[in-house]
């Protein structure tokens, strides 16, 4: 048995420590916002927050993450910037990297408020997107970086 921190509620999962994070978000929890992808830790599709850090929950041992906050797609505020910059900017397209794109641009906003186009790329640059939604998902970081308090 361990117990998860996951968008802040406690939740007590009867599962082996080893089992990758992902399938406890999905499998165990039901909170099936967090998309599978590679399984490798190559996509950035699954990607979750662990105390505020963006991470590959594929690559995540469910034990190693006892005691951490974990936040997925369905923890980000309603009133997130990104989310709002996501829907003006039409960004997706099937829709299927998205939770993952917005997790990892959660992480760069959070560390860079305003960043530059180069942060922008060097941070994004591992979340695969097969639909070619690249220059949307850019536009979308800028304009919601306008919307980021920086204190
Ligand atoms: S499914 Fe985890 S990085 Fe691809
Ligand atoms: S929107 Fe289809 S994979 Fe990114």
């Amino acid at each position: 048995m361990i117990s998860l921190n996951v968008n802040g509620k406690m939740y007590q999962v009867d599962v082996d420590p080893d089992v990758p994070l992902l399938w406890v978000i999905r499998d165990h929890l039901r909170l099936m916002g967090t998309k599978f992808g590679c399984g490798r830790g190559v996509c950035g599709t699954c990607t979750v927050h662990v105390d505020g850090r963006a991470e590959r929950s594929c690559q995540v041992r469910a034990g190693e993450v006892q005691g951490k906050q974990i936040t997925t797609i369905e923890g980000l505020p309603e009133n997130h910037p990104l989310r709002r910059a996501w829907v003006e900017e039409q960004v997706p397209q099937c829709g299927y990297c998205q939770p993952g794109q917005i997790m990892q641009a959660a992480e760069l906003l959070r560390l860079h408020p305003n960043p530059t186009g180069e942060q922008i790329q060097s941070a994004m640059k591992d979340n695969l997107c097969r639909c070619g939604t690249y220059p949307r998902i850019i536009k979308a970081i800028q304009k919601a970086s306008k919307g980021v308090k920086t204190s």
